[in-house]
This record gives C-alpha cells, structure tokens and sequence, in this order.
C-alpha cells in the first residue's frame, strides 16, 4: 500500500471519531509489514480522563485481531501543524511497534514522515526489566 492510500485509510476512520468535547478529530491506520491495517480514532468520554487516542485504538483492535510485524503508522488530524502522537501513545506504539515509521498528515494533504525513534527517544521498555 502506498503511503497516500495508508492515509486515506486514517482519514476515513478519523470520520467515526467520537469527539464532542474537543472536536479535535484524529484518525490513526496501523500497517504490518505483510499489509494488514487496522485503523482507530479517538473516543472521547464525558468525563474526559478516559478518552482513548486514535492510536491506542489502532494498537487495541491490531493486537486484540492478531496483527503483529507493524511497519507504519498514519495519523491525520485537522491541524495546520500536523498532529504527532501523544507521550502516552508513543509509549504505547513503541512498546508493542518498536521504530516504526510515523506519517503524519492533515485534511490539506501536508505529510511529514518520522522514525518512532526520534519521535520518542530514551525510552522506558522492558530492556530496563531484564537487566
Ligand atoms: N488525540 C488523538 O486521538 N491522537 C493524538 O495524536 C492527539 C490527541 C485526541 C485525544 C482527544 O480526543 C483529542 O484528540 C484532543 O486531545
């Protein structure tokens, strides 16, 4: 899949974004490197703490059906400045992803690409557990 239909697939789950207190709708699509997506976004809740990013329920539906051997992430946002990964999502995408590779884009057609890494540099992971 090409990295314009990836997104294509984040901007059409972005549609199903439960946002009515923000109305800051994202959508996330999560590709394993044999070309299985598996999409999310965000869920909001009215009382605010338990609201769930696009990429964590990406993450969610991709562990929970089987998917592993993930290679990208698409997240597209309605922002002029494109919208990155929250700390607790990149946490979340590095633990079970590792470094990935994070496309970023906005309803005008602005893309950047970044390595998780960057995104998310000295991370706590389970190497600390197993020392
Ligand atoms: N949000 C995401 O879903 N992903 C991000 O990368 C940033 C923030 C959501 C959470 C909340 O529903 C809304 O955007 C405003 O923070």
């Amino acid at each position: 899949m090409t990295a314009a239909a990836l997104v294509r697939r984040a901007e059409r789950a972005r549609a199903r974004a439960r946002a009515p207190y923000s109305n800051f709708k994202v959508g996330a699509a999560l590709e394993t490197r044999r070309g299985r997506v598996f999409t999310g976004c965000n869920i909001e809740n009215s009382t605010y703490g338990l609201t769930v990013c696009a990429e964590r329920v990406a993450v969610w539906k991709a562990l929970s059906e089987g998917g592993s051997g993930f290679r990208r992430i698409a997240v597209v946002a309605d922002s002029a400045r494109l919208t990155p990964p929250c700390g607790a999502c990149r946490q979340i995408l590095w633990e079970y992803c590792g470094d990935i590779e994070v496309i970023l884009s906005n309803l005008d057609g602005a893309r950047a690409s970044h390595r998780l890494a960057d995104l998310f540099p000295s991370p706590f992971d389970d190497r600390f557990l197993k020392q």
